[in-house]
């Protein structure tokens, strides 16, 4: 049924796609293919494609660039305005009784026209109340979801599964990490434009959410601040150096710049505290291309007050010796939406 050359994962972000392709071998998951190639900032905006045709030209160098093989992609939503996740509590039913009412169900909860957003969900077992279980319920914009297919298949691609980053991220977890009952583990993804959130207690998500926020906000202050294009900007992030910039004066404005993402941080966290009972975060998994911007991880976890450790979305995964390991070891946390998009394969839940 799918092509014999395999699936990849291809996290579509607004400033980097990341393509990741993994072979099933005997222990686990072995990488056979990691690229990224950045697009031009405009082609999406908080989390709507703007310009199909761009992109699908940037997808179609990326497949060039990549020597993408495979036909199979599993992509990935995410933002506010496009995915809604929230844990509910439900009077037990079976998954049959559920498919049928969800609709009905999911109605109060979804600030969309419910017949504008897929749904999914997924009951997660009883609950301490007799005759109550607990949901993940997902919706997600159906326009978003065919804007993204569309332009997938203009790149020559066929997409099997429409993931949500937040859940891409719990996969990667899941098979790179050792899951500790009764620990709280952040997994925050911040990449250019939006933060994804997700709380796990014991390894089960506890609490999500994605805010308009990321690393623009350093490049729109750079470029601010000393009149350089967005492409200065972006090689000042990265730590090299522009001839018209002193590097310390780049990188204290970036330290300023990066207040607003850690109150965004703070703010989440402390949402999550307010919503369950047993409240602190014990450890922050820290991804995305914001985290690789030199301290930043660091600060986050001095202003937060809890330990921040960057994700590594291959501790787990065999990485053949074709590989260049400095440049993998590198920029892995970039990878991890697209590593945990990579696991899915249809049917597997
Ligand atoms: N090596 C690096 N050092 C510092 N910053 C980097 C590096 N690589 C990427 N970035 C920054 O991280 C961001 C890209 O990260 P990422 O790929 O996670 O975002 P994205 O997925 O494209 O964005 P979004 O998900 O918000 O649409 C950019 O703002 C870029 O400037
Ligand atoms: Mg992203």
């Amino acid at each position: 049924m799918f092509g014999s050359k395999g699936i990849i994962g291809l996290d579509i972000g607004s400033s980097y796609l990341k393509v990741v392709q993994l072979r099933e071998v005997r222990s686990g998951f072995e990488l056979e293919l990691f690229d990224t190639l950045p697009v031009s900032p405009e082609l999406i905006v908080e989390g709507s494609i703007i310009d199909a045709i761009r992109l699908t030209e940037s997808l179609k160098e990326l497949v060039r660039k990549a020597k993408i093989k495979a036909k199979d992609a599993v992509i990935g939503i995410s933002g506010h305005s496009s995915v809604i996740i929230k844990r509910i509590s439900l009077p037990e039913m079976t998954e049959e009784e559920l498919s049928e009412s969800i609709k009905f169900e999911a109605e109060q909860y979804v600030p969309f026209d419910i017949e504008d957003v897929n749904l999914d969900f997924q009951i997660l077992g009883p609950k301490d109340e007799p005759g109550q279980m607990d949901v993940i319920l997902v919706a997600v914009k159906k326009d978003v979801i065919n804007d993204y297919v569309s332009v997938v298949r203009e790149a020559g691609l066929n997409t099997v599964i429409v993931d949500v980053d937040a859940f891409a991220l719990e996969n990667m977890y899941g098979i790179n990490y050792e899951i500790e009952p009764g620990r709280n583990v952040a997994l925050v993804n911040i990449g250019a434009s939006t933060m994804n959130m997700n709380i796990l207690k014991g390894g089960v998500s506890m609490f999500t959410r994605d805010s308009s926020i990321g690393s623009n906000i350093h490049t729109d202050a750079l470029q601010k601040e000393f009149n350089i294009t967005y492409d200065e900007a972006e090689r000042l992030k990265r730590g090299e150096a522009i001839e018209k910039v002193k590097p310390e004066d780049a990188s204290s404005l970036i330290i300023s710049a990066s207040g607003e993402i850690f109150s965004e941080v703070s703010r989440s966290l402390d949402y999550f505290k307010s919503s369950t009972l047993q409240a602190e975060v014990d450890e922050v998994i820290l991804s995305g291309g914001c985290g690789l911007i030199r301290d930043f991880p660091r600060l986050l976890a001095e202003k937060i007050g809890i330990q921040v450790k960057n994700a590594e979305p291959f501790r787990n995964i065999v990485i053949p010796k074709k590989f260049d390991m400095s440049f993998v070891e590198e920029i892995a946390p970039i990878a991890a939406v697209s590593v945990g998009l990579a696991m899915r394969r249809p049917g597997d839940r």
